[in-house]
């Protein structure tokens, strides 16, 4: 790695993230059916049907996986909380989930780790996609209930709390482009989702609030977007494209208004009312949590329905998921999000990482990829605090291969390998690699 712990300020942190569904085994302890369950099992929606019943069995395994993050060196933990594991309806407690996460954050803190919570990273209970999901204003207060639940047990000894974890594809990418659970395509529940997965933050802020804890924030995804050509269609497009991932959420949280642009295109279909819910959602937090994977060049495609939107093939070295690199962006948004909206609130940089197609070979797995990958973007969030923005820790995406998603366990995202088969770890030389900058 081109960079040392000494290149960043005192007390900067760095850790791994992961989150619950992808790497704990939902079908252990007790957690109740969620919408990636039922999604996963219809065909076309996952690689080969793959769920999160099992996954890197975490559940079991939290010792040995906090050990090799604590032998890398590494300061602090980015996990999630099930809402399906501490709720299975959504609305009762299984005791065993809250135990899970209370001996979870104890062996965290054993080991000298900074424990940062998201409370949704996705997994919304089934009974509660019965009745509409976050396309019903309702979830937003099962989700409040959840919060004072899981907090009340575990939000004392967390360092950072995240109410949830990036709220467009909660949405957009869940209910528009219908990519992710509960796949629709739907505008309507769209921009019911779109609202209501904000307000879900707000009341997750007011009831932790209401408790006076005071280390409560959010993590919203920023994807870098620009026009493919130079013409007026193009910039309006990458405008647009900007507006819809990220400016939604940044500022509804910051500044409690939504963009035009995206108010437009949703017309009659935001609920009624929604203008009442902004201050709740634009309440101030204790600091950011910013992912940063990829940049978009877009076109106007006026061939499609609203938003009219295509986004070109890149010519940048892409990722195992076609993504191409380009730490200039995470540069970009550290310093944006600085001086358009949160002054100097801390910014953590809770992911940023790539999938790559990576194998055990004589015991070992080489992927210089992510190490340059893992070092580049370092160097972008180091020139960003020069510039002025408060980044005050950065969390590789992940500390283990695990369910990606709709791409089940074919992308590996881990700075540790996982076989699938025996659930053996091996750490990767790129681990070995932060483990040594970090240790400088
Ligand atoms: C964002 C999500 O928070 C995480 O769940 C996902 O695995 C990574 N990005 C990689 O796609």
């Amino acid at each position: 790695m081109d960079f040392k712990r000494a290149d960043f300020p005192e007390g900067f942190t760095f850790g791994a993230a992961t989150a619950a569904y992808q790497i704990e085994g939902h079908q252990f302890g007790g957690a109740g059916p969620c919408h990636w369950d039922t999604f996963a099992a219809v065909q076309g929606n996952v690689i080969r049907n793959e769920d999160g019943a099992i996954a890197c069995d975490h559940y079991h395994r939290y010792a040995e996986d906090l050990d090799l993050l604590k032998d890398g060196n590494m300061d602090a933990y980015r996990f999630s909380t099930s809402w399906a594991r501490v709720m299975p309806d959504g609305r009762s407690i299984n005791p065993d989930g809250l135990d899970f996460y209370d001996r979870l954050t104890d062996a965290i803190l054993e080991r000298g780790l900074k424990p940062f919570q998201t409370l949704y990273h996705w997994e919304l209970p089934s009974a509660l996609a019965d009745i509409g999901g976050w396309a019903n204003r309702d979830t937003v207060k099962y989700f409040g209930d959840f919060t004072d639940v899981i907090t009340d047990r575990i939000g004392d000894r967390m360092h950072a709390i995240a109410t949830v974890n990036e709220p467009w594809c909660v949405a957009f990418l869940s209910h528009f482009l219908g990519h992710h659970a509960p796949g629709l395509r739907d505008l309507r529940a769209t921009a019911r989702a779109m609202h209501h997965i904000m307000l879900a933050h707000g009341e997750a802020m007011s009831r932790m609030r209401a408790k006076g804890m005071d280390n409560c924030g959010i993590v919203l995804n920023f994807d870098h977007t620009s026009p493919a050509e130079d013409t007026p269609q193009a910039a309006a497009a990458a405008n647009l494209q900007d507006a819809i991932n990220n400016r939604w959420f940044i500022e509804a949280a910051t500044k409690g208004t939504y963009p035009a642009e995206v108010l437009a295109g949703f017309g009659s279909h935001m609920p009624e009312g929604w203008q009442d819910d902004m201050a709740q959602i634009s309440q101030p937090m204790d600091w950011l949590g910013v992912n940063y994977y990829t940049r978009h060049k877009m076109l106007h495609d006026p061939k499609t329905a609203w938003p009219h939107l295509k986004a070109i093939d890149g010519v940048l070295p892409k990722t195992q998921m076609g993504w191409e690199i380009y730490p200039d962006g995470l540069h970009h948004f550290l310093t944006r999000l600085a001086q358009d909206y949160v002054g100097d609130l801390p910014i953590f940089v809770t992911e940023n990482g790539m999938a790559w197609e990576d194998t055990v070979e004589n015991g070992a797995v080489y992927d210089p990829e992510r190490t340059a990958f893992v070092s580049d973007h370092m160097l972008a969030t180091k020139r960003a605090i020069a510039d002025g923005a408060n980044v005050q820790g950065f969390f590789y995406w992940s500390l283990l291969d695990n369910y990606e998603w709709a791409f089940g366990y074919e992308k590996r995202f881990g700075m540790i390998h996982v076989d699938f088969e025996t659930q053996k770890r091996t750490p990767k030389a790129s681990y070995h690699a932060l483990k040594a900058a970090i240790a400088r």
